[in-house]
């Protein structure tokens, strides 16, 4: 392709928007995509991944920066450091793979050493405005002049580099590439890699592999790459370490040595200048060999000339179908706003990735599914959105759950890199499976399911950093887990024993739906269980701020083996305090505050309201929680509790506190999340929020508000039948959001919440909408079920 034609192509697949790095202007248009703009969360910590990907894709092609790297890419000014093709998106933890990245550089003089190849020396600023980033595709140019675009399929990356731009050169005009034996987090134990590239061929291959540590999670992963270089004629190639290159030798192998030090070191490729067009570089990935990278790259991009723009169209086909179910009527709203949808819709389908046919670990014929990072994080909004949105890709992430637990024989809660991540609380694959259940989702083994969640609640392993539960002999016998609890059975951080209490309590009361819904004889034994968070609960308790009684009494506290309280401040690990986490500060409740988890009851909310004092006090309590700074809203934990006033007979209030949060906090900014979006949470409580049904996930329920457009269609991909939600009274200021009355396929709806039929049905509700509240849902028969007594959980169902 000559360079000419390169640049019109790139023109006329840019044209649509002024796609930089700037709050997008959409144009009036048609194409859904042109309202998904992946650089939203690219800085102030919601660390997204902002490259191309496919959905689910194991290829993820982005460029990475030296500052806030954790996704690869930001827009917080840092330099550009490599571009890779193996990230996870929205994580905290250590930045996470960004394996083998590759940088192009023309060296100031003929000599190689002149290039810069450690990657604090090759660090390189882009030209702000000149960012891209699209489903599917990703470009940027370098200060220097390089241009940089990329595209990927499902196990393979495409990259362009263009050099037209640095006309004034370095003296000379021989582009060169070079490959890094490295990851973001500098994790690499030992790596290989081998050039193949004869002086005055056409183009040339860059193979390997190496060793990693999984950037929140225990073991090592190897990592297997088939980089080939094409459009110029190869003027030499070899090996670099530290600052020097040879042509000789054309391969090496780096390990940890003396003190574990770490040596930098790669293979590149130079080209005889001027190319006549950009330098592609097909970068093929693997976790099983070097061969079947190289093989995933041949299949899924085949050469010799690489078809670029095919692969963003078929990209961007694929991204355009999964947007496909739903539809909104946008009269009258914001452009931000439905780009703030949008993308967040686009951001539910990252991750997980989709692994299947790279696990080395075992051969199976079920789907093989990696970064859950962390179940902890996905279930409660993500997961739960993807059975409404992808009930079919749903369905295989719970399939892939379960061939892990047959595999290892523990359900994982948190995975990356093909390792096994640490554990954050309660085993929350339980909650995931359940509400699967619940929610019908079609070819899952429930008996194996079940047999995995009975083995979270019975047996404890050895490690449960990593899988199950801890502490689970004081569990079955004093039904709580103690504060420093005696556990010589298996080993684990030994905290948080009150927020694990309550998610323990909640994992089992969904173990209770399903084996009431299997014929099982357990159902009585966990729901017992499923009640002991009131085991924790001091109802004298009381908690100050600076000395000043907040006049809230009762909350929970820890307790040792003995049955004697021990004491954490109620507003410790709150934003007002520090923040808690596995290794910083570990306290009893885990990333939240006691304040936070005393809302955590999500099975049990009307014993919770009446153990906190009644209606009044809960709501107040509720009300004090948000506004006196103790509520995170940029943590999971948070989510359930902006609704929970339906609970109490006010959905209003739900209603209005969501958009206290919408779109403040959760916007369509480039810093737009209040923190991590982990994976796709922070964009899934935007979504359940904006289309007025929030689910409370493991129950067949969604809370209902108005939706923030004038109405939402989504069409099941199970049945084809369209559910509709639709405001009567809509305005676009919202005044109109509190509910007077609603229909419910043209009859009278009196309950605040709706069964997950609604979607699978194709049902209509209508919620004619005014400026105060009413009495619309407060009775009791219209709230949200709660567990009551042996019979709780089936009423549920
Ligand atoms: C979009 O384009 C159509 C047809 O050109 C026009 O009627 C409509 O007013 C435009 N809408 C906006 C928001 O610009
Ligand atoms: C590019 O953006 C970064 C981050 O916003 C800023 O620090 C830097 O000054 C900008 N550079 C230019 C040349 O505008
Ligand atoms: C040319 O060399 C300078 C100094 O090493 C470097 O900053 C610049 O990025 C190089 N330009 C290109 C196009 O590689
Ligand atoms: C980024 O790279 C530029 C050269 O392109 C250098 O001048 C600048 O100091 C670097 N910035 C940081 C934050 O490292
Ligand atoms: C590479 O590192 C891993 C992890 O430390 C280790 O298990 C493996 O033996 C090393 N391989 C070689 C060849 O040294
Ligand atoms: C990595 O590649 C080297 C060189 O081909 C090979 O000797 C080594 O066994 C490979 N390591 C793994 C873990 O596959
Ligand atoms: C699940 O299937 C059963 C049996 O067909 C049906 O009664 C129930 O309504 C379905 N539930 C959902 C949530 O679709
Ligand atoms: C219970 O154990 C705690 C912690 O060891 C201790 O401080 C407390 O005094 C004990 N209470 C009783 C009644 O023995
Ligand atoms: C408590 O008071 C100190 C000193 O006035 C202040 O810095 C701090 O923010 C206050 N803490 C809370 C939780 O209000
Ligand atoms: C967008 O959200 C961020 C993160 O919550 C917040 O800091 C920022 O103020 C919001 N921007 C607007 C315009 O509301
Ligand atoms: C839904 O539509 C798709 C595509 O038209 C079709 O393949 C599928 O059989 C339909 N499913 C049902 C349940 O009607």
């Amino acid at each position: 392709m000559g360079l000419h034609a390169v640049s019109v192509a790139l023109l006329s697949f840019c044209y649509t928007t002024a796609l930089t790095a700037r709050l997008p202007r959409r144009a009036n248009t048609t194409d859904v995509l042109d309202w998904v703009n992946p650089l939203i969360g690219s800085n102030s910590g919601g660390n997204v991944f902002a490259g191309a990907t496919l959905p689910y894709g194991m290829a993820k092609a982005v460029a990475d920066v030296d500052g806030e790297n954790t996704g690869g890419f930001s827009t917080d000014g840092s330099n550009i450091t490599g571009f890779s093709a193996l990230h996870d998106s929205g994580t905290g933890g250590n930045p996470s793979l960004g394996n083998f990245p590759i940088f192009p550089q023309i060296c100031p003089s003929d000599d190689i050493n002149t290039c810069r190849y450690p990657v604090g020396a090759r660090a390189t600023h882009y030209k702000n405005d000149s960012v891209v980033a699209k489903p599917g595709y990703f470009g940027v140019t370098l200060e220097n002049g390089i241009k940089a675009d990329m595209t990927v399929s499902e196990h393979a990356a495409l990259f362009r580099f263009d050099f037209s731009g640095t006309a004034t050169g370095n003296g000379s005009s021989d582009p060169l590439i070079m490959l890094d034996l490295t990851d973001l987090w500098q994790s690499r134990q030992n790596a290989s890699v081998s050039v193949e590239a004869e002086d005055g061929s056409e183009g040339g291959r860059i193979k390997g592999n190496g060793t990693f540590l999984p950037s929140f999670g225990a073991g090592s992963y190897v990592a297997y790459f088939c980089l080939d270089l094409a459009g110029g004629t190869v003027k030499d190639s070899g090996v670099w370490v530290n600052d020097r290159a040879g042509t000789e030798p054309k391969a090496l192998y780096v390990t940890r040595g003396f003190n574990l030090f770490y040596l930098q070191a790669g293979g590149f490729v130079r080209f005889q200048g001027p190319v006549s067009g950009p330098i592609s570089a097909r970068m093929g990935l693997s976790f099983i060999s070097t061969d079947q990278a190289c093989q995933n790259a041949e299949r899924e991009i085949p050469g010799p000339d690489f078809d670029f723009d095919g692969l963003v169209s078929s990209a961007q086909d694929a991204w355009r179908k999964k947007l496909t179910p739903i539809s909104i009527a946008t009269e009258g709203i914001d452009g931000s706003l439905q780009t703030n949808f949008w993308s967040a819709i686009y951001r539910t389908m990252i991750s997980p990735q989709d692994y299947t046919g790279e696990n080395p670990d075992w051969q199976s014929n079920e789907p093989y599914f990696d970064s859950f990072y962390c179940i902890w994080d996905m279930w409660r909004v993500q997961l739960p959105f993807l059975t409404i949105m992808d009930p079919v890709q749903q369905a295989r992430i719970v399939r892939s759950l379960l061939d892990i637990y047959k595999h290892r024989g523990w359900l994982p809660d948190c995975s990356m890199s093909t390792c096994k991540g640490w554990t954050q609380g309660g085993s929350d694959a339980d909650n995931v499976l359940v509400d699967a259940y619940v929610k019908n989702l079609t070819g899952i083994d429930w008996e194996l399911a079940y047999e995995a969640v009975v083995n979270d609640a019975e047996n404890e392993p050895l490690e449960w950093s990593i899988e199950g539960r801890g502490g689970l002999a004081s569990w079955k016998s004093l039904n709580y887990i103690p504060y420093l609890d005696f556990d010589p059975n298996g080993f684990g951080t030994n905290s948080r024993s009150i927020s694990r209490t309550l998610e323990y309590a909640y994992n089992d009361f969904v173990l209770a739906t399903l084996s009431k819904s299997l014929g099982k004889d357990t159902y009585t034994k966990y729901l017992m269980r499923a009640s002991s968070w009131q085991n924790l609960f001091k109802a004298d308790q009381k908690s100050f701020i600076n000395g000043t009684d907040t006049g809230f009494t009762g909350f929970f506290q820890p307790k040792y083996l003995n049955g004697t309280w021990g004491y954490q401040d109620p507003i410790a690990c709150s934003p007002l305090t520090d923040f808690c986490s596995l290794t910083s500060n570990p306290s009893e409740t885990f990333e939240s505050s006691v304040w936070e988890y005393i809302f955590f009851v999500p099975h049990d909310v009307k014993k919770l309201i009446e153990l906190l004092g009644g209606e009044e006090t809960f709501l107040k309590r509720l009300d004090f929680f948000f506004t006196s700074g103790l509520a995170d809203i940029g943590n999971e934990p948070v989510f359930l509790t902006v609704y929970l006033p339906h609970y109490a007979g006010r959905p209003g209030l739900s209603a209005k506190r969501a958009h206290e949060y919408i779109p403040s906090r959760f916007n369509s900014s480039l810093n737009g999340l209040p923190g991590n979006d982990d994976s796709g949470a922070m964009a899934s409580f935007t979504l359940f929020s904006t289309i007025g049904l929030f689910p409370n996930p493991g129950q067949n329920v969604y809370l209902i508000i108005p939706p923030f457009f004038q109405s939402v269609s989504i069409t099941s991909p199970l049945t084809n039948k369209t559910a509709m939600i639709r405001n009567v009274n809509f305005d676009n200021a919202y005044k109109n959001i509190y509910i007077q009355s609603a229909k419910l396929n043209g009859e009278a709806y009196t309950r605040n919440w709706i069964r997950h039929e609604f979607f699978t049905e194709g049902w209509e509700l209508e919620l004619t909408l005014g400026s105060e509240e009413n009495a619309w849902g407060s009775k009791e028969e219209d709230r949200p079920p709660s567990m009551e007594g042996s019979s709780g959980a089936v009423k549920m169902l």
